[in-house]
């Protein structure tokens, strides 16, 4: 990469990379992506987003949905002519009537499909609540209809007011992420070459490289990296995140009553350790009984107390700020194994004890079928803010929000969506497990893959992204991104692809009349040269978040 002809990097930035910002910020005219969201059920409506988009002034109408036999009433939107390859950005305000609360799902019935879900709200009784979904068109519809059911059987009814539905060119949403990137996850910097007097230095030849980056990009890694050199040196080489597959669940542990045996993690954390990697430590307990150890299942009461104390103590006692993260009560939201059985305070007790030990981690809880999909009732993303308003309002601190991210068909509106209104807790959010389902080809996979990285990176609240994707012996649980030998499948290439186009290209370049030189860099870490006459000097310099240019200066 560094043996580029001298000037060649620089060509490349001054005519590709600049006018492609300036393009991008100064002439687009297309509709802005609007991130507001609204978790609280208010007395009124706010406004709609974009003034309403496209139901600017269609009123709503009753529509029967279901076959004849087992007619539903529903409010509808009659929308004409969707236009093929659009994504459209949907949000409404809803009002229960009739119940005190329950789960209301928007829908789209197109000429020959229906997309069960595009989106959720937990409706009220006497006020408004926000539901912001969307969908991505794939091919034009003439004629389709957007309506809401209530999950609630009975004789709730719902309102619906200000709604609105924006539509995107594939190209209009791209330049949005575009938008959204060079706001967050880069920064302008300007470089000062000055002499020891303070004489700026004109023409001073610079060398800039990214030498790390701030955003955490990882994988789930696997016990078959312990000793497999080729595998840690291709995980190295592109990652600088990572979470145990398996190797710190309790059943992996304490396979037997008292017997701990934490030899594995501990050489994983070794390999961790030795080349400055994140880890998000995944996970304390796990609420799907299914994967509680055996042993475990079978204890109840004050031994089973006992046993979840030593767990949650030995583990975050042994491993005391080696991790970033701790998932604490997997997939609460699906299961309750220990709530179940040791009362509705046992996961207030788990995130309690947890930061009595390890004060300086971040507490996640980790869900599936959040991001991913709204179809699922146990999960939708108003039921998961309200365990986390739940947690906080009993004096839990230091907590996350972990989205699995186990795809098949990303909605990438919905997925924004969604991203959006967990947005308005202000707290960290990783999508922790992604992966697309093998069920879809290696092509379809990666091209999956490629949507959903995306919408994770350009989105403001995103703070991590962790791939699903250890390498096992015997295959990776939905998605490799290489085979056995670390040649890359379709899934590979696009990380490949994307960990090269979020990371500053080398850049060799001269200081202007003022002694100095600009550039947008993604945040991370740099390394400077800078050569005048005889003289050279090397640096290293942070461009950590911050809204305005960094400035460094160097001295020959
Ligand atoms: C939003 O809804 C409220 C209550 O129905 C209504 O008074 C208001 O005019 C609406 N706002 C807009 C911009 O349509
Ligand atoms: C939809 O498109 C058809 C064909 O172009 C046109 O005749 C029709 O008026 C359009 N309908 C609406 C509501 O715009
Ligand atoms: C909704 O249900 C409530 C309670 O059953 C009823 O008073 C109200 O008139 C209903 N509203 C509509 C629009 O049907
Ligand atoms: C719907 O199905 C019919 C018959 O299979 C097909 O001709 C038509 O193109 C389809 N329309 C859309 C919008 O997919
Ligand atoms: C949709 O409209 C186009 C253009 O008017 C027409 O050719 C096509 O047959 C229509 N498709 C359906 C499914 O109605
Ligand atoms: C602990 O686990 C390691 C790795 O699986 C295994 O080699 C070792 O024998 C175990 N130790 C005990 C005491 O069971
Ligand atoms: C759990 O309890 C069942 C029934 O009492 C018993 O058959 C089984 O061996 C126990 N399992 C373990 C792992 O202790
Ligand atoms: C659960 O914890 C809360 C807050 O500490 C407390 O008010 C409540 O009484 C506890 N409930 C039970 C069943 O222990
Ligand atoms: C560097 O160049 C200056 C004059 O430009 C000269 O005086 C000096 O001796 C040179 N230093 C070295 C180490 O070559």
């Amino acid at each position: 990469m560094r043996n580029l002809h001298p000037f060649s990097t620089f060509f490349l930035f001054i005519f590709l990379f600049l006018p492609l910002l300036l393009v991008l910020v100064h002439s687009y005219d297309g509709p802005l992506y609007d991130y507001t969201a609204h978790t609280e059920c208010k007395l009124r409506p706010e406004k709609p987003l974009y003034n309403g988009g496209i139901l600017k002034n269609q009123a709503l109408s009753i529509q029967s949905i279901g076959d004849s036999s087992n007619a539903i009433y529903s409010p509808a939107f009659l929308l004409h002519n969707l236009t093929a390859r659009t994504y459209y950005s949907f949000s409404s305000w809803v009002k229960l009537g009739g119940a005190v609360s329950s789960v209301v799902r928007a829908s789209l019935r197109m000429e020959n499909e229906t997309y069960n879900c595009i989106g959720t709200v937990l409706a009220k009784h006497g006020c408004w609540s926000f539901l912001k979904g969307g969908f991505f068109m794939n091919l034009p519809s003439n004629f389709s209809i957007l309506f809401f059911q209530i999950f609630d059987e009975g004789d709730a009814n719902i309102s619906i007011d200000n709604a609105s539905l924006q539509p995107f060119t594939e190209e209009e949403w791209r330049v949005n992420q575009q938008l959204t990137i060079n706001s967050v996850r880069k920064r302008a910097v300007t470089v000062h070459v000055s002499d020891k007097q303070g004489g700026r230095l004109e023409g001073a030849l610079i060398n800039v490289k990214q030498i790390s980056k701030d955003f955490a990009f990882g994988s789930a890694i696997a016990k078959s990296i312990i000793g497999n050199l080729p595998y840690q040196d291709w995980f190295v080489k592109r990652f600088n995140a990572a979470v145990f597959e398996n190797e710190l669940k309790w059943y992996a542990t304490e396979p037997k009553p008292g017997v701990l045996n934490y030899t594995t993690a501990d050489r994983m954390l070794e390999f961790v350790r030795a080349n400055q990697i994140t880890a998000r430590g995944h996970n304390i307990f796990w609420e799907d009984p299914k994967y509680t150890p055996l042993w475990v299942q079978n204890l109840t009461g004050e031994e089973l107390k006992s046993a979840v104390d030593s767990r949650i103590k030995g583990l975050l006692s042994r491993y005391k700020d080696e991790f970033i993260h701790w998932d604490v009560s997997n997939e609460m939201l699906h299961f309750d194994f220990y709530e179940k059985s040791l009362g509705a305070n046992a996961t207030l007790h788990f995130y309690k004890t947890a930061h009595e030990i390890d004060p300086l981690a971040t507490l996640f809880m980790n869900e599936f079928n959040v991001v991913e999909t709204c179809s699922d009732v146990k999960s939708t993303v108003d039921n998961y803010i309200n365990r986390l308003k739940e947690l906080k309002r009993n004096g839990v601190s230091m907590d996350g929000i972990g989205l699995e991210g186990h795809f098949t068909i990303p909605n990438p509106p919905l997925m924004r969506a969604i991203l959006d209104k967990l947005a308005t807790l202000n707290l960290p959010i990783w999508l922790t497990e992604v992966d697309i389902s093998h069920s879809l080809g290696q092509e379809t996979q990666a091209s999956y893959l490629e949507v959903v990285l995306r919408e994770g990176f350009s989105h403001p609240a995103v703070g991590g992204i962790l791939l699903w994707s250890a390498l096992d012996p015997n295959g990776c649980y939905q998605m490799c991104l290489t085979d056995a030998n670390f040649k890359n499948l379709p899934t590979g290439d696009v990380v490949d692809k994307l960990l090269k186009e979020w990371k500053t290209g080398d850049i060799e370049a001269r200081t202007d009349n003022h002694g100095s030189f600009s550039f947008y860099g993604f945040l991370g870490e740099y390394e400077v040269s800078v050569k005048y006459d005889n003289r050279s000097a090397a640096s290293t310099f942070p461009v950590s978040v911050g809204d305005e240019t960094k400035h460094f200066s160097i001295q020959l």
